[in-house]
């Protein structure tokens, strides 16, 4: 019953090479244009995004999914307003009927949204685990930008409720805020939830 040494090397070297595999990340950062370092992804690579939303972990994680979720669709629809009225297919009237008090719901929803994360779950995060504290910084940094695109959205949408008579040029430069607002939303809210659900789930 001897063991024929010859036979288990290859085996072992096999052994040794995944041990050696296993401590390179595994994981990367879901945006394409993230921000995030992979030093500040040990958390995600204990629990990947395709796992945020299984029975053990969606009753603490899916409230913050959701709303992201929520904002995601408020600044789809908003482009989706905007382009159908700069393509024809919805008159001035129609158009800022539509979304004017949408613009407003969604700028002070989002204003809400920042404040309750820089002043109350981001310190509480960075108390947890200090090694992350620059990651936060980035997106704290990326809610100063944010204001600033809604708070011009805002200024817009109040020159769009005086405007009783159509005006192009207002609705183009409401367009481009709108551009601008969705690809960095887009980067900001991926990279937060790299960061973020996988907190809230293993807390
Ligand atoms: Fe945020
Ligand atoms: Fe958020």
């Amino acid at each position: 019953m001897g063991i024929n040494n010859s036979q288990l090397a290859p085996q072992t070297q096999s052994t040794l090479a995944s041990t050696e595999d296993s401590t390179k990340p595994t994981v990367t950062p879901r945006h394409p244009e993230s921000r995030l370092q992979s030093d500040w992804l040990f958390l995600l690579e204990r629990l990947p995004a395709n796992q945020w939303y299984s029975s053990d972990y969606a009753y603490k994680t899916s409230s913050w999914l959701n709303v992201h979720t929520n904002i995601r669709k408020r600044q789809r629809i908003l482009r989706q307003l905007s382009e159908e009225y700069l393509m024809g297919a919805l008159n001035w009237d129609n158009y800022r009927t539509q979304i004017l008090q949408r613009i407003s719901i969604y700028v002070l929803k989002l204003h809400q949204h920042h404040s309750v994360e820089d002043h109350g779950f981001f310190p509480e995060f960075v108390s947890l685990y200090p090694q992350l504290k620059a990651g936060f910084e980035i997106l704290e940094r990326d809610h100063v930008r944010l204001n600033a695109l809604l708070d011009e959205m805002q200024s817009l949408n109040d020159e769009l409720a005086k405007a009783q008579s159509e005006d192009k040029a207002l609705a183009d430069r409401l367009q481009a805020n709108l551009i601008t607002g969705t690809d960095f939303l887009s980067q900001h809210l991926t990279d937060e939830e790299d960061l973020v659900v996988p907190i809230l789930a293993l807390r």
